[in-house]
């Protein structure tokens, strides 16, 4: 059975009057990998702080272990954080950094306590033989890991990351988030994971907590927020998403262009209508006389695995990935299983998101620049 660890209870939090975190509920479990994600702005950063009791919520209960905790200073709490500009000591090695935090700790640890734990710590980090290698000579991936150690040595229940791969490359952020969850699984203690960025929080997470707004939008595993989000917002904000207007007809039929298609959703009332979300890869093209729907292809491109194309239909533009070639300007037929789609209720966020006219404008754009002449004449005071 999971152990809840830390909960935050109608916590709000107010700057000025100015609300940015509107009546949060959350609750995180002991062991447990949770990405907070949304866009910048949400509040996410803000909510790390109120765990690590660096702000105190304007009003709501900070939880931990059962035990309210809104008055217990960082320092006494079972929290350590790493944040996006971890700034290594230059002037000490890298042993050092990572013996800091130990040197103070009162009572006062052994020299050999001290030297065995930062030793046990560089090897979860992959930083074995680098004891004495000068801080500043690393590189971003191992001055990071420097950082990481040195919060863990400290052995916190819970370590709060605030997007510590904001500075790296993206082949180095992918190894990092490979490592992290290695460490996070060999200590067995609570990762608070910070990003705005929907693959990172999708390939680390037990859970993921999308926000929008200074809210709470939904939470669920990789999986429930990727295959049932809740609203547009989320359906736009985690991996590709193409958003109609529906209507439910009755259970596991909803409408979409004046047709019918069967879908695994219930519970809706008669002819409700709905925000239908229908991802790229679950969209199949079929012969003309064989669709479901037909549209015109407006825009290819080859993505490597994939083709992405623009598909209009009835001037609506749909994004569909496909490993078979259809090139601009042909007619195809599309076929959806009942479970490609997902019904989501209305929102605020309904019609905001989810149409790819956009997307398709800039390439038309793209080519429209391919097309100024060569002799088009530039004004002399720009040259
Ligand atoms: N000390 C403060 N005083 C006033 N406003 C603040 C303060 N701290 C945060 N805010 C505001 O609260 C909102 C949420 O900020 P927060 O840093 O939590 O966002 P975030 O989700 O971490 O964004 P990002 O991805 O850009 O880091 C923002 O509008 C921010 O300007
Ligand atoms: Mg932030």
């Amino acid at each position: 059975m999971p152990k809840e660890l830390i909960r935050l209870a109608n916590c709000t939090m107010a700057f000025d009057g100015e609300v940015v975190l509107n009546n949060i509920e959350l609750s995180i479990n002991d062991k447990e990998f949770l990405t907070l994600l949304g866009p910048s702005g949400c509040g996410k950063t803000t909510t790390l702080r109120i765990i690590g009791g660096f702000q105190k919520p304007t009003s709501g209960d900070v939880f931990f272990d059962g035990v309210r905790i809104n008055d217990v200073p960082p320092h006494r709490r079972s929290v350590n954080t790493v944040f996006q500009k971890y700034a290594l000591f230059t002037h000490l090695d890298v042993f050092e950094n990572v013996a800091f935090g130990l040197r103070l700790q009162k009572p006062a640890l052994s020299k050999s306590e001290i030297t065995s734990r930062v030793l046990e710590m560089l090897e979860i980090v992959s930083l074995k033989g680098f004891e004495r290698r000068d801080s500043s000579s690393l590189s971003g991936g191992q001055q990071q890991r420097v950082a990481i150690a040195r919060a863990l040595v400290l052995r916190p229940k819970v370590l709060l990351l605030d997007e510590p791969l904001g500075a790296l490359d993206l082949r180095l952020r992918k190894d990092m988030q490979n490592e992290l969850k290695r460490i996070q699984q060999a200590m067995d203690i609570t990762f608070v994971y910070v990003t705005h960025d929907q693959e990172e929080a999708l390939a680390m997470s037990d859970s993921v907590v999308v926000m929008d707004g200074g809210e709470i939008l939904q939470i669920g595993t990789p999986e429930d927020i990727y295959n049932e989000p809740v609203n547009a917002f989320v359906a736009d904000f985690i991996g590709e998403s193409n958003i109609v207007d529906g209507a439910m007809l009755a259970d596991g039929v909803v409408e979409i262009f004046g047709r019918r298609f069967a879908c695994l959703d219930r519970g809706f009332a008669p002819n409700e209508p709905v925000d239908v979300v229908i991802r790229p890869e679950d969209i199949d093209i079929v012969p003309i006389e064989d669709g479901k729907l037909t549209g015109t292809v407006t825009n290819v491109t080859f993505k490597g695995v994939h083709y992405d194309i623009i598909v209009d239909f009835r001037g609506f533009k749909w994004l569909i990935q496909t490993t078979d070639l259809s090139p601009v300007g042909t007619k195809i037929g599309v076929k959806i299983d009942p479970d490609g789609i997902h019904i989501m209720k209305k929102s605020r966020y309904s019609g905001m998101f989810g149409d790819y006219s956009s997307y398709s404008a800039e390439y038309d754009d793209i080519s429209d620049a391919d097309a100024v002449p060569e002799d088009v004449s530039v004004p002399e005071d720009t040259l």
